[in-house]
């Protein structure tokens, strides 16, 4: 059976980023039979309308990472009770043209850390309304809210907690069964 191909979206630019490190400790996670890429968002412009007929070629590359996986593993950080900036930016922009949507049927999980207690609960709901209008299809749990991100990952930014470990080990395996399920995923349709 070919690869599932699951690409890890990071919601913050930020170097130390914790959200960054979650999806790195995703990639030692990953079931047998898949394989976890990143993606990280710098160099995507602000999204201007006017400019969507012909995109920028950071866009266009990052459409094309999209199109190529069979599922999506967004990590998220909490800005101000929502998503990051840059993230929705970034949605907005692989939605687009009108029509052409990169989104469209692809399976997707979501998780994220913040150094709040609440663990990014709040942005992970505005992204899953997101995700509806999207049409992605999306595990529902295990939720992984990774709180008190802080006290979680060594200073090397190693995810140290265990139970957080398991938790995104099962959300990995719930995302492959639910690509290989998925009519639209990109399996199904090469
Ligand atoms: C935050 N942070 C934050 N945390 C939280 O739990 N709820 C929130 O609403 C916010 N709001 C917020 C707004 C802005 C503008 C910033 C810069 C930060 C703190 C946030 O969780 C923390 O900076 C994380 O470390 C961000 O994720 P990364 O960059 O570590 O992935």
């Amino acid at each position: 059976m070919d690869e599932i191909k699951i690409l890890g979206i990071v919601g913050s630019l930020r170097k130390g980023s914790y959200n960054h490190f979650a999806l790195k400790a995703a990639q030692e996670l990953v079931p047998d039979g898949a394989v976890l890429s990143l993606v990280e968002l710098h160099g995507i412009p602000v999204f201007d309308q006017d400019t969507e007929m012909a995109m920028p070629a950071a866009v266009l590359e990052f459409k094309r990472r999209i199109l190529a996986a069979d599922a999506i593993l967004f990590a998220t950080p909490e800005y101000n009770y929502s998503v990051s900036g840059v993230l929705k930016n970034a949605i907005d922009w692989a939605s687009r043209p009108y029509g052409e949507s990169a989104w469209t049927g692809k399976p997707a999980a979501v998780m994220g850390a913040s150094t709040g207690s609440l663990g990014t609960a709040r942005a992970q709901y505005h992204l899953r309304q997101i995700l509806v209008t999207l049409d992605m299809p999306v595990v529902n749990q295990p939720e992984v809210m990774i709180g008190n991100a802080a006290l979680r990952f060594d200073p090397g930014g190693k995810l140290t907690d265990e139970p957080t470990r398991q938790q995104i080990q099962t959300l990995l395996g719930a995302l492959v069964q639910l690509a290989k399920n998925s009519p639209r995923s990109t399996r199904q349709a090469t």
